[in-house]
């Protein structure tokens, strides 16, 4: 499972790392870090409550 981190959506909410802040690290600005995330095994749910906790939609879930 991966993260696909769209930065230019980012808004600096950082509603993703109040759920999983070990998977969604944000730079000194609060705005999410450039790159996609590879999210461990046993952190799924965590992850999947990050992404559905953003409010611009910055981030997606895929299974490849
Ligand atoms: Fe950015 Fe959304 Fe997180 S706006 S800091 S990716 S909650």
């Amino acid at each position: 499972m991966r993260i696909i981190v769209q930065k230019a959506k980012c808004q600096g909410h950082a509603r993703c790392a109040a759920q999983a802040p070990d998977i969604f690290k944000l730079d000194d600005d609060g705005y999410i870090l450039l790159g996609d995330i590879e999210v461990a095994e046993g952190e799924e749910l965590p992850a999947s409550r990050g992404v559905r906790s953003c409010p611009e939609r910055a981030l997606e879930l895929t299974r490849c």
